[in-house]
């Protein structure tokens, strides 16, 4: 029996699949299917992704070309295949020639023309009109925003405010922006979605007036810095039949994704205790050290620390203290917060003043999983056992700045995909404002 293999994304199943799966079935007599994960697709650099994995295999299914139809999750696995199947020949479309010649060692590889003027991509772009994304502040995020943007179809950055407008012109030349403007209702004109990257005690203003202009809100972290506004926000939003995502670049990105399923799946038996640490040294004259309103390793660096918490034992924590080493300004150059939930505890630990080793930990019944520093940029991580021979290490790609996978998501959301917004949902959101505000209530009587 002559065994041939082929693999792809198959996303909006058309004509194109059809037809390579119809001829690849007619090279041999038993043909096997791999379909990708999302995950691998993301991690590969293949965003928006719109139909889910099941539903990408049913297509496949309803062909009747494959008789048996297997999961594409990580690089190197192709040879794994094809050693494991018994595989005669490889095979895939002509855009891909030279690309997986090295199999010729373990097979036949065969290029199959490809079927003209269909595909995926223009699909996607056909199915969903462009979103005309503006961004509101030109500082340091912002101006990583913008060129990570363009790995991200489907959407356009196009105009730029900033209430000074010498800033916002320098920012739309470099980035070559259609428009820039200091003048909000002009904006609005301009934008079917806003990212939000100005200064924290800004974020509400601006995400309230986005809302009720009915625009899609990506805003950066904290979102805001009380649970009132959190709330009043994710209300509009809903009202509004709007996207709002708080910009958490980490809760987005692939590793992280597979890193809370595998927390979760049980293999570390239940969750008692999760340790996450985000320390990094600012210069005391900095923003960060000097704004004494909202700045601090807290309001900076706690959505990070919060999120794998938030995650892994939820928005239900019993009890919460804080403990700080403050500079003689106020502001928090090291802060801890002490979580207890039902059945565990957690721990935020943030610094800009102390440097520690930022890795992340959580711990569970049967086992632990151990992420290095940067974990908040997650690429590997190591399920641990008592018995060592257990240990499993994953790795999984993190590419660029990592800001491409949360508007990725952002997009899809917006194009209908909801089940985009889970991995990070307004109820967590809502949870990470409440804790902000605990911090700077706590930080008030501290300095009474
Ligand atoms: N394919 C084909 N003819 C097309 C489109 C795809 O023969 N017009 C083949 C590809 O070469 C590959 C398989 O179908 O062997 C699955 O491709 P996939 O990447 O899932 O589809 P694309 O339409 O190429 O997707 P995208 O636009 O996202 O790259």
């Amino acid at each position: 029996m002559k065994k041939v293999i082929t693999y792809g994304s198959f996303d909006l199943f058309h004509d194109g699949h059809y037809n390579l799966l119809k001829r690849a079935k007619e090279l041999g007599d038993y043909l096997i299917v791999g379909v990708t994960t999302e995950q691998y697709d993301e991690s590969r650099g293949k965003l928006n992704v719109v139909d889910s994995l099941m539903d990408r295999i049913e297509h496949v299914r309803r062909t009747g070309f494959a008789d048996e139809i297997i999961i594409e999750d990580h690089k190197g696995q192709k040879v794994e295949d094809i050693l494991k199947y018994h595989v005669e020949i490889f095979t895939v479309g002509s855009d891909w020639i030279g690309t997986f010649d090295f199999l010729k060692e373990y097979c036949e590889v065969v290029y199959l023309d490809r079927t003209k003027d269909i595909s995926s991509t223009s699909l996607r772009a056909r199915n969903f009109s462009i979103i005309r994304v503006g961004v509101i502040g030109t500082g340091r995020i912002a101006r990583r925003f913008a060129p990570e943007a363009k790995y991200v179809s489907g959407v356009n950055v196009e105009c730029v405010y900033h209430p000074t407008k010498e800033n916002a012109h320098v920012y739309a030349e470099k980035f070559e922006l259609k428009s820039y403007t200091d003048d909000l209702a002009t904006f609005w004109t301009e934008v079917d979605a806003v990212y939000i990257a100005s200064p924290h005690q800004t974020h509400y203003g601006y995400a309230k007036a986005a809302l009720e202009k009915k625009k899609h809100v990506l805003c950066e972290k904290p979102m805001v810095l009380n649970e009132k506004e959190a709330k009043e926000l994710s209300r509009l939003a809903v009202e509004s039949g709007c996207i709002l995502f708080e910009a958490i670049k980490t809760a987005f990105c692939p590793g992280f994704a597979q890193l809370i399923n595998i927390a979760r799946s049980g293999v570390i038996g239940a969750i008692r205790d999760v340790e996450a640490t985000f320390t990094k040294l600012e210069s005391p004259l900095s923003r960060e050290l000097t704004d004494t309103v909202t700045g601090g390793s807290f309001t900076e660096l706690g959505s990070y620390a919060l999120l794998p918490i938030v995650k892994l034992l939820g928005t239900n924590y019993q009890g919460l203290r804080f403990e700080s080493i403050r500079a003689d300004n106020g502001i928090d150059i090291y802060t801890k917060a002490y979580f207890n939930y039902l059945n565990g505890f957690a721990t935020a630990k943030v610094g800009l003043g102390v440097k520690s080793e930022g890795q992340l930990v959580i711990s569970g019944t049967k086992g632990y999983i151990l992420v290095a520093a940067p974990w908040w940029k997650t690429e590997s991580f190591e399920v641990r056992f008592e018995d060592e021979a257990l240990n499993e290490r994953y790795f999984v790609k993190f590419m660029g700045e990592g800001l491409r996978y949360e508007l990725s998501d952002f997009a899809a959301a917006i194009n209908g995909h909801t089940h985009k917004g889970l991995k990070l949902t307004l109820e967590e959101s809502v949870m990470m404002a409440t804790v902000m505000e605990t911090f700077m209530l706590s930080s008030k009587k501290a300095d009474i």
